[in-house]
């Protein structure tokens, strides 16, 4: 599989979970391959991409396809994950009146059509082995949320709305697409006095990198084998 954004967070936890069951996971973020990381596949197993940047997303599908092609060709999934919120002064919500519009582009192009991108510039390798796109949304592209931005809240509105249409025109080539939409999961991205918001939520607390992850693992093996389209919610029925 290829991961974007996997040195930390949700990400990192999905590589922990896919390479225990055995997969190769190829990685993928803007920094080099850590030296102090104990995971043993390494660099060779490591892509370097500025997915803010199209000539460097453009330059890292040529190198995902030439290091697949070594191996038939084909491509199981593809996680889009990689994403970025950018904060106001002391964390607070850039909204849609001071959100200046260069951070409104940086956050599109990393959040949506990077997505789209990787996910055309692969699909043969993808459809060869009839696998799976899961791209990486939130609850916050469905309503106004106290801490994220409206760029970011957009930018996953829209990545929700691109996993129907490619849906519709990856199925007829085998290639099932869907969505996961996380809520509070505690990562660095979330910002402080997020863990008070948790004391309302049904299940009454944040999630984990590895309950996001166990739904990924989900979407791109054959227990999900006739979902398309969907977009499965991990947010402790913060969404109730
Ligand atoms: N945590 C939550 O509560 C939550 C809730 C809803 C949705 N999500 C979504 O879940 C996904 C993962 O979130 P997270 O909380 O794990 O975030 P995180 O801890 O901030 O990790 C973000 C990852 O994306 C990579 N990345 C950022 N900018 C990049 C760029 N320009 N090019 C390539 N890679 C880039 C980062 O690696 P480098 O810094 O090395 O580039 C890092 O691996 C995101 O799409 C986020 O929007 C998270």
């Amino acid at each position: 599989m290829l991961l974007t954004g996997a040195s930390r967070g949700i990400g990192h936890a999905t590589v922990k979970r896919f390479s225990a069951a055995g997969w190769r996971v190829i990685t993928s973020s803007r920094h080099a391959f850590p030296e102090q990381c104990p995971w043993e596949m390494g660099p060779e197993d490591h892509i370097q991409v500025d997915l803010a940047d199209t000539g460097s997303t453009l330059a890292a599908i040529d190198e995902m396809k030439r290091r697949l092609a070594e191996e038939g060709g084909v491509l199981d999934a593809l996680v889009n994950n990689a994403g970025i919120s950018p904060k106001g002064g002391s964390g607070g919500r850039l909204n849609t009146l001071d959100t200046p519009i260069e951070d409104w582009h940086r956050v599109f192009q990393v959040n949506f059509f990077a997505s789209v991108m990787l996910a055309r510039g692969l699909v043969e390798e993808l459809s060869r082995a009839s696998g799976s796109v899961v791209n990486v949304t939130s609850i916050a592209g469905s309503r106004v949320h106290p801490y994220a931005g409206a760029a970011y809240a957009t930018s996953k509105a829209a990545l929700a709305a691109l996993t129907r249409e490619m849906a519709a025109d990856f199925g007829p080539l085998g290639v099932r697409v869907n969505a996961i939409s996380p809520g509070e999961i505690d990562t660095s991205i979330l910002s402080p006095g997020t863990a008070r918001m948790a004391e309302a939520f049904p299940l009454r607390r944040l999630g984990t990198p590895d309950e996001v992850a166990k739904a990924i693992y989900f979407l791109c093996t054959e227990a999900s084998s006739y979902v398309t389209g969907a977009e499965l919610h991990i947010n402790g029925g913060q969404h109730v």
